[in-house]
């Protein structure tokens, strides 16, 4: 994770380089920095925490330089504190790294025993060294770098900058993000393009193994094996998705309402709404013929393909095979001749989900994924592209980019269905319908959100919560887990309803509050039952539901009544309830909503 940009221009640098990193503090807000050549030599300035710190830092100790590189750290090697923060420099050289050097210990033994010294917890630091060490033996910065590049392993987006050398900087792309751009007579580079967007649109994504010589004038890319390539220059939209928070609070309240359009405009695009039928993209496979679907993704993700799973057994009668992508990648899964392969990611950039995707590519598979980012990386693998039109999505709790994943994926099971014949079209008419009254129905559960505000008073005495759901609303049930944990920092779990009474059912008493996800589909009895065991049991019971509360014969602390829709389209009415009460019960504790503890929006090491 982390986020790195540079400005080669010919003014002060240091401030664009923090506006930059602010639209990069989704990858990790443990600690940033920046660095700029003053007169020649390489000076910098770091803060622990949040950005703010950082602009505070810069406003009583400015920097002047005209060349500079900053970043937002999500620690991985060494504890979030000032001095494992970048830039991490020597006399000779500065860098900013995005990913994990996966050599740096033997490096750093190599390096320490030729008298280097070590100052940092970090594995970048191994960078700095390696490229000073070759510098030293006579090599200029541009032999230095190739040549430390060939010594290191693991993942990186580098950006290197150079004592003397007020016209250069250096970036290296392998396993993570890196995007240059191009100004007028300035050249940038950044993790991404939104990082880039008030400065240019004009932007070349490197290919994995590329590095580039940047200077004022232009950009030199060279691929793995050191001969100088072209890269395409393309025009990004990225300027187009600059965001604030507008009347909300938080982005992430923000985002949750947003869901009615999001999801229209998502459905909108594999729906044709005029004829109620589906209008999907063709795939480049015979989808009435593909034997198996594979999914895989992480966190959020994982749990929309989940319901995914759910969705295409039953209408679609294809086997889905579905696992986190970090079990998968190491599974070593037989695949199938012919399988369909899909991978959902808000980010696109998720690397534990893109070498899935790379594994499943190699084995033949149909690679599509359903991407939020367009140009990310997850998404140029691909073989197909199912987009979702969630717009940014900064919260660090997924909302929006959750049901726009539901969105596609309910269209994906319907179009297998009729490809497959277990759709007829008079079904196909009806579940198109039941996604088309989405929208309105979930508008109609954001007018008020007081019982939710109630609710969250009682919530944040907890110390755990379950979360219950049964059939495809388990899904649903690991999701308000998640939600809520990440952001309010309360214990909580999801159950699969029926496996209660197998273990879980003995951490219930009057103290833990239990969250039923239970619409009255033909499997809400069954779930009543459950119920009934957790009230037998003193267990305090929360009812997500559109059956009348006396339908579950027992007593409840609460019931957050859902409109009436088609059970095909239930998983995306409840996905609402659910975010509202992660989200109203972490504003009542005051945690920090949108950058909780620990997190980063993209998660690009392993
Ligand atoms: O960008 P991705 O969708 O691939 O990210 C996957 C997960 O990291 C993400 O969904 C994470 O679990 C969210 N913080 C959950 O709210």
């Amino acid at each position: 994770m982390c986020g790195i940009v540079g400005i080669l221009a010919n003014k002060p640098v240091a401030i664009d380089l923090v506006d930059a990193l602010r639209r990069l503090e989704y990858r990790g807000y443990d600690s940033a920095g920046v660095a700029t050549l003053e007169n020649g030599h390489l000076d910098r300035r770091r803060a622990e925490g949040k950005l703010r710190n950082l602009e505070t830092r810069l406003h009583e100790q400015p920097l002047q330089g005209h060349v500079g590189i900053g970043h937002t750290r999500w620690a991985t090697h060494g504890r979030p504190t000032e001095r494992n923060a970048h830039p991490h420099m020597s006399a000779k050289v500065g860098v900013v790294h995005n990913g994990i050097i996966e050599n740096y210990r033997e490096l750093k033994a190599e390096l320490s025993s030729r008298g280097h010294v070590f100052e940092t917890d970090t594995d970048t630091e191994a960078v700095v060294h390696l490229v000073t060490d070759e510098l030293d033996k006579g090599l200029e910065p541009i032999a230095a770098t190739k040549a430390a590049l060939a010594k290191l392993q693991g993942a990186f987006a580098l950006g290197i900058i150079f004592a003397g050398h007020d016209d250069l900087m250096i970036a290296a792309r392998k396993g993570s993000p890196l995007a240059i751009g191009y100004g007028t007579g300035e050249v940038y580079l950044g993790s991404d393009a939104i990082a880039l967007a008030p400065f240019t649109d004009t932007i070349t994504y490197l290919d994995e193994g590329d590095w580039a010589v940047m200077r004022r004038s232009g950009v030199e890319i060279y691929d793995e094996a050191g001969s100088r390539v072209d890269r395409p220059k393309i025009k990004s939209v990225a300027s187009a998705l600059l965001v604030d928070k507008g009347n909300h609070r938080h982005f992430m309240a923000k985002e949750i309402h947003e869901q009615p359009e999001v999801v229209s405009h998502t459905l909108a695009n594999y729906l044709d709404m005029g004829s109620g039928t589906i209008a999907f993209p063709d795939l480049g496979i015979d989808l009435a013929k593909i034997p198996r679907v594979t999914i895989s993704a992480c966190g959020t993700a994982y749990y929309a393909g989940l319901v995914g799973k759910y969705w295409i057994e039953r209408y679609a009668r294809v086997p889905v095979e579905i696992d986190i992508a970090s079990e998968f990648r190491y599974r070593e899964a037989p695949l199938v001749d012919g399988g369909l392969a899909v991978f959902v990611s808000q980010s696109g950039e998720t690397a534990d989900t893109l070498a899935t995707l790379r594994y499943c590519k190699a084995g033949g598979q149909r690679i599509a994924s359903i991407v939020n980012v367009r140009t990310s990386s997850i998404a140029r693998e691909s073989h197909a592209v199912l987009p979702t039109l969630a717009g940014p999505e900064i919260g660090v709790a997924s909302t929006k980019a959750f049901s726009c994943q539901l969105s596609a994926l309910a269209c994906l099971a319907i179009a297998i269905g009729r490809a497959k014949g277990t759709i007829t079209p008079a079904k196909e008419a009806e579940l198109v319908k039941a996604l088309i009254e989405v929208p309105r129905l979930m508008s109609s559960m954001l007018h008020s959100e007081q019982q939710y505000e109630d609710l969250a008073q009682y919530l944040s005495k907890a110390r755990d919560v379950l979360f219950l759901g049964r059939g495809i609303n388990y899904p649903l049930a690991l999701e308000g887990a998640l939600k809520l944990k990440e952001i309010s920092y309360i214990h909580a779990e999801g159950y699969a309803a029926g496996e209660l009474k197998h273990g879980p059912i003995a951490l219930i008493d009057e103290n833990v509050p239990v969250i039923v996800v239970a619409p009255d589909d033909d499997l809400f009895e069954k779930t009543v039952s459950n119920m009934q065991e957790v009230a037998a049991r003193g267990g305090q019971i929360i009812l997500i539901s559109d059956a009348p509360a006396e339908k579950c014969g027992c007593k409840l602390v609460a019931h957050i009544k859902v409109p009436k829709g088609h059970d095909f389209a239930n998983p995306l009415l409840y996905a609402v309830p659910i975010q509202l009460i992660a989200y109203h019960t972490a504003v009542f504790m005051g945690t920090d909503v949108d950058q909780p503890r620990n997190l980063a929006k993209s998660v690009t090491v392993e």
